[in-house]
């Protein structure tokens, strides 16, 4: 009964994370396109009022006409729209996802002993340092590099080194699949942290000065303004990788992988120049900015690089080895399978304590133990090399021959 409700409590939070997720990327999406294609007005009246840069689209049926004030609106004299939920409520529901399956479910899917051999408490704690410490790391950063000319810079160049060495990390500490999660957490905490802790209380104390009546300190104001901006944008780099991160923890072929740490990174980078394309795109049709198309190419050439890179190899076709028969396939999946997948326990419903049930799930037990190599679940099990090979060569010598 727990495992069941378990399993729709997970199923439920994926679902709500996915929508309020959407709700964040696409509102953050849309200001990051809107800021970049705003022009400056040329009806003198907006120009009076204080309007910076407006726009025009076409959407639903309807004309909409936003317009960004460059300094201080004179009056806000209807309801104020401010978007922090949508965020709030990712991360929210991200870590509960995170909380029932990676700290919960611990032994399973936080740990591989292969990996790295510890207690569930000592990973779990460790998992949740990730998330923080990131943050912590890059927001004393984002501080200390505020003023500098070249800040920006320093800053993402910093953040690339130290992501790079989190995945390196991650990768030698916790299960693949978790690691993947973990720097997609680790990331996705400190982009809601700079909601929750920059963007949103300079919001607020602008918002209050703005409308309190008093007299307020204009420079003062426009650092909360300038700071709000600065850690959007990081934000905006951050989207393509973190999506990158959460999706790919379900890819066996990139978390199973001996050097994934690197591949994880090299996708993360990928992610961030092609969220530099389209960002520097809406800005170039209008003469703001260089051309984009460099950073495209990059990020198309890493991903094409690496689809090359990791074509799998097929499985030795060797003339002269021996056939495999189906009892020794049976004793292969007695020893490594089912204590999972057995009378006792039925992992993802499946079950192969016995020849019919081997053979009906051949091409299940191919895929997922030769070609993907997800099964066993971390090896728990301690598959060989030679094993998986035999699953590989029994399998293919069920397939009718290919005519030429
Ligand atoms: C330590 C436990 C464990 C062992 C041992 C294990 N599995 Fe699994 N297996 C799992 C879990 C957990 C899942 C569900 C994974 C998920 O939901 O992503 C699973 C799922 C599967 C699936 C369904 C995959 C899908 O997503 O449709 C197949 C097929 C499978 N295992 C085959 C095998 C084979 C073959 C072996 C032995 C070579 C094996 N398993 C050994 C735990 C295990």
């Amino acid at each position: 009964m727990e495992t069941y409700l378990l399993e729709w409590a997970q199923l439920l939070l994926r679902w709500l994370h996915v929508i309020v997720a959407i709700a964040w990327i696409g509102s953050s999406f849309y200001f990051v396109f809107l800021d970049s294609n705003l022009v400056p007005p040329q009806d003198p009246i907006l120009k009076d009022k204080g309007v910076g840069g407006e726009m025009w689209a076409v959407h639903g049926g309807g004309f909409y006409n936003p317009q960004k004030y460059a300094g201080a609106p004179g009056n806000i004299n209807s309801t104020l729209h401010w978007f922090y939920w949508e965020s709030y409520a990712t991360w929210l529901s991200g870590f509960g996802l995170f909380s029932l399956l990676y700290l919960w479910q611990a032994p399973t899917f936080l740990i591989d002993a292969n990996v790295f051999n510890w207690s569930p408490q000592a990973a779990g704690v460790t998992a949740l340092v990730f998330l923080l410490g990131f943050w912590l790391v890059y927001d004393r950063l984002s501080r200390a590099l505020f003023n500098h000319p070249q800040g920006q810079a320093w800053v993402g160049g910093a953040v690339l080194v130290l992501v790079a060495a989190l995945c390196w990390l991650a990768n030698h500490l916790f299960a693949g699949r978790a690691a993947f999660v973990i720097m997609g957490a680790t990331i996705a905490t400190t982009m809601t942290a700079n909601v929750f802790f920059c963007i949103i209380p300079g919001q607020r104390i602008v918002v209050k000065a703005l409308t309190s009546g008093e007299a307020y300190d204009e420079k003062a104001l426009a650092f909360y303004g300038l700071r709000g901006k600065q850690r959007s944008v990081h934000n905006t780099y951050f989207t393509l990788p973190v999506l990158f991160a959460m999706l790919a923890n379900h890819e066996s072929l990139l978390v199973s992988h001996p050097q994934r740490w690197v591949l994880l990174f090299l996708m993360m980078l990928a992610g961030a120049s092609i969220r530099q394309f389209f960002v520097q795109k809406h800005a170039w049709h209008l003469g703001k900015s260089a051309h984009p198309w460099p950073y495209a190419l990059v990020g198309v050439a890493i991903i094409v690089g690496l689809v090359v890179a990791l074509r799998p190899s097929s499985v030795a076709s060797d003339a002269n080895a021996p056939a495999v028969s189906l009892e020794q396939v049976q004793a292969i999946v007695n020893q490594r399978c089912i204590s999972c997948h057995g009378a006792q326990v039925q992992m993802k419903n499946m079950r192969f304590d016995s020849a019919d049930m081997i053979s009906a799930n051949a091409q299940n037990i191919y895929q997922q133990a030769v070609v993907l190599r997800q099964m066993p679940m971390n090896n728990a099990t301690g598959i060989t090399e030679s094993e998986r090979q035999a699953l590989g060569r029994w399998y293919l010598a069920l397939q009718p021959p290919v005519k030429p």
